[in-house]
C-alpha cells in the first residue's frame, strides 16, 4: 500500500509540474519528508515560503505555520495544509482576545514603561498582528535572542509569548535570568503586578507538551548509559533540562550538529521524535539516539498530517479542485506581515 501510495503521489506531482512546491518542517512523518522539496526548520520554512514561486505551496507542517507562509507568500499563491487537524496546542495557549486583555492588566501594573510584546512563531495569525501593533514582532527558537535585543533597544521590557521554557532559556542566553516575571493568565494568582513592575521579561505561562516531557533525569541516564554521548536538545525544553545538556538549539541546529559530527559520535537528541529518527537514517555513520529512551516525544499535531491526505490534496490539485486552502483573514495579514518581516530583518 506504501508503494502504490507513493506512485500515486509522484504521479501527481508530475502531472502538477512546477505548479507546487511540497514543505516539510523536521518533525513530519518519513513518508511526508520524503516527498519535500525543502525540509527545515520554521525559520528556514518560512524564508522558502517567501522564496517560493509556485502556485500552490503545500505545507507539512502545523497550521501556524502554513497561516504564516499564507502572510508571505504573494496574493496569487496558495497554501494548502493537508490536514486541518493540524493544530499546535501551544499556539493555542495564546488566544488573541485573551491576550488583549491581559495587556490591559500589565500594561496598568507598568504604567510608566514601553512593553514589547514578542510572540514565537509557534502562534496564530491575530496574535502576530497584535504584537506587531505593539511595536512587536515575532521570532523563532533560532533567533529569539535577537528579537530580544531588537525589543530592548526600543523599550524597557518584554512580554514574551507563547513558550516560558523558550522565554527563559532565552532569558539565560543573554544574562537576564534574575529579570523573569511570571504571567499565568489561568490562574489569579500567577498574575503579580508587583514582579511586572519590577522585572525587564514577563512570561505567558505557555509550553509544548512534547518537550515539556523531557525531564533532567533523562539526560542523567543517557549520561550514565553512554558515557560518551553528546546531548542536544530543543530550547522548548524546561531550564534544567537544558542546563544539564550540551548543546540547545532549533531543530535545524539539532540537523547541522549531527550532520557535523565525526563517524562514531554518539548525540543524544532531545526534541520530538520524528526528527530522530530522521537523523538515524540520513547518518548511520553516528550513533543517534532519542533522549528518553523508550519513551515516545510524539507531537500528535504534526503527526496529523497523514500521507493518505498529501495523496489526496495532490491528486484532486491536479483534478483542478483545491481543498485545505489556509487563508488569513485580510484585516490581520498586514499587520502578522509586519511582525514576520521585522524578524526576518533581524
Ligand atoms: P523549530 O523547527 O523552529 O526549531 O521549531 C520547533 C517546533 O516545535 C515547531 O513546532
Ligand atoms: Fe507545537 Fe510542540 Fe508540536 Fe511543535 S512539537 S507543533 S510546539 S506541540
Amino acid at each position: 500500500a506504501a508503494d502504490e501510495r507513493t506512485d500515486r503521489i509522484e504521479a501527481a506531482l508530475e502531472e502538477l509540474g512546477d505548479d507546487v512546491v511540497i514543505l516539510g518542517h523536521n518533525y513530519q512523518r518519513r513518508e511526508i519528508v520524503e516527498h519535500a522539496d525543502f525540509i527545515g526548520d520554521s525559520y528556514q520554512l518560512s524564508k522558502e515560503a517567501a522564496e517560493a514561486d509556485a502556485e500552490y505551496v503545500i505545507f507539512g507542517g502545523v497550521t501556524f505555520m502554513a497561516e504564516s507562509a499564507d502572510i508571505i507568500t504573494d496574493d496569487d499563491q496558495s497554501v494548502i495544509l493537508p490536514s486541518m487537524e493540524a493544530s499546535c496546542p501551544m499556539a493555542g495557549m495564546a488566544e488573541a482576545l485573551q491576550v488583549d486583555s491581559a495587556w490591559a492588566e500589565i500594561t496598568a501594573a507598568a504604567p510608566d514603561a514601553d512593553i514589547v510584546p514578542i510572540t514565537y512563531m509557534n502562534s496564530y495569525a491575530d496574535l502576530k498582528a497584535f504584537c506587531a501593533s505593539q511595536g512587536g514582532l515575532v521570532c523563532t527558537s533560532s533567533n529569539a535572542h535577537k528579537a530580544f535585543e531588537y525589543a530592548f533597544e526600543r523599550g524597557d521590557k518584554v512580554l514574551f509569548l507563547p513558550d516560558k521554557h523558550l522565554g527563559e532559556n532565552t532569558a539565560h542566553r543573554l544574562g537576564m535570568e534574575d529579570e523573569i516575571a511570571e504571567w499565568d493568565p489561568w490562574d489569579p494568582e500567577g498574575k503579580d503586578a508587583d514582579e511586572v513592575a519590577e522585572s525587564d521579561i514577563i512570561l505567558w505561562d505557555g509550553y509544548c507538551q512534547v518537550h515539556e516531557r523531557f525531564r533532567e533525569d533523562h539526560v542523567d541516564q543517557i549520561r550514565a548509559d553512554h558515557p560518551d554521548a553528546n546531548v542536544i536538545v530543543h530550547p522548548e525544553c524546561r531550564r534544567e533540562v537544558v542546563e544539564a545538556a550540551d548543546v540547545a538549539g532549533s531543530t535545524a541546529t539539532i540537523c547541522e550538529t549531527v550532520a557535523e559530527a565525526d563517524p562514531g559520535d554518539t548525540w543524544a537528541i532531545g526534541t520530538e521524535i520524528h526528527l530522530t529518527n530522521h537523523l538515524q537514517r540520513w547518518h548511520p555513520e553516528v550513533n543517534v539516539l532519542p533522549l528518553c529512551g523508550d519513551a515516545c516525544m510524539d507531537c500528535n499535531a504534526m503527526r496529523q498530517i497523514d500521507p493518505n491526505y498529501l495523496t489526496w490534496v495532490l491528486e484532486e490539485l491536479a483534478e483542478g479542485r483545491e481543498h485545505n486552502v489556509i487563508e488569513v483573514a485580510p484585516e490581520e495579514k498586514e499587520l502578522a506581515g509586519v511582525a514576520l518581516d521585522r524578524m526576518l530583518e533581524i
